[in-house]
């Protein structure tokens, strides 16, 4: 079955103000309508997400990426991550971040596609966070 992934339509949307909980649907449709969303579609359903925004108001910062359980290990979270890092490229950025908890198992993924740990942040009662940048030259 094909994915494709592009920019999502209205009826993503409504998918996506249910599925991406950790962020308010009036935000939601805000970053939406920069651009700052991926979704991954086949035939009928989102199968996965890529939303994003930017640190220093300057540097892409990959906030969420998200494939439905019953598709993941079949490397969507790739192409979603490796798309959206040819977007940024192709829009003059040199760079990107991102981040995951010490605990999550992303962090395995980011850094076989190449993200270098650049930092943490230790916020009360929670995991150790871990930050990670990626160089989009050459
Ligand atoms: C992280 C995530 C997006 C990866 O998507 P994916 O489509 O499975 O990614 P890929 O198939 O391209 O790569 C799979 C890699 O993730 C690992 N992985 C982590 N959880 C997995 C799972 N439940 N099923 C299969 N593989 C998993 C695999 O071991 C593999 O690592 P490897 O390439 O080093 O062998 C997906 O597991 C997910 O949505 N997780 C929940 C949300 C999350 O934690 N997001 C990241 C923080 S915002």
């Amino acid at each position: 079955m094909t994915i494709d992934l592009r920019a999502p339509d209205e009826r993503d949307l409504s998918f996506l103000f249910q599925a991406d909980v950790n962020v308010g649907q009036e935000e939601l449709r805000r970053v939406v309508d920069a651009g700052r969303v991926i979704v991954a579609v086949d035939e009928t359903d989102v199968q996965g997400w890529l939303r994003w925004g930017l640190f220093w108001d300057e540097i892409p910062f990959m906030n969420m990426v998200f494939v439905q359980e019953h598709r993941r290990g079949e490397g969507l979270g790739t192409r979603l991550i490796q798309h959206w890092e040819t977007q940024q490229r192709v829009s003059g950025h040199d760079s990107v971040m991102t981040s995951t908890l010490a605990n999550e198992q992303a962090q395995h993924l980011y850094r076989r596609l190449g993200y270098v740990d650049c930092g943490c942040l230790l916020l009360p009662g929670e995991p150790l966070e871990i930050l990670f940048t990626k160089s989009l030259a050459g």
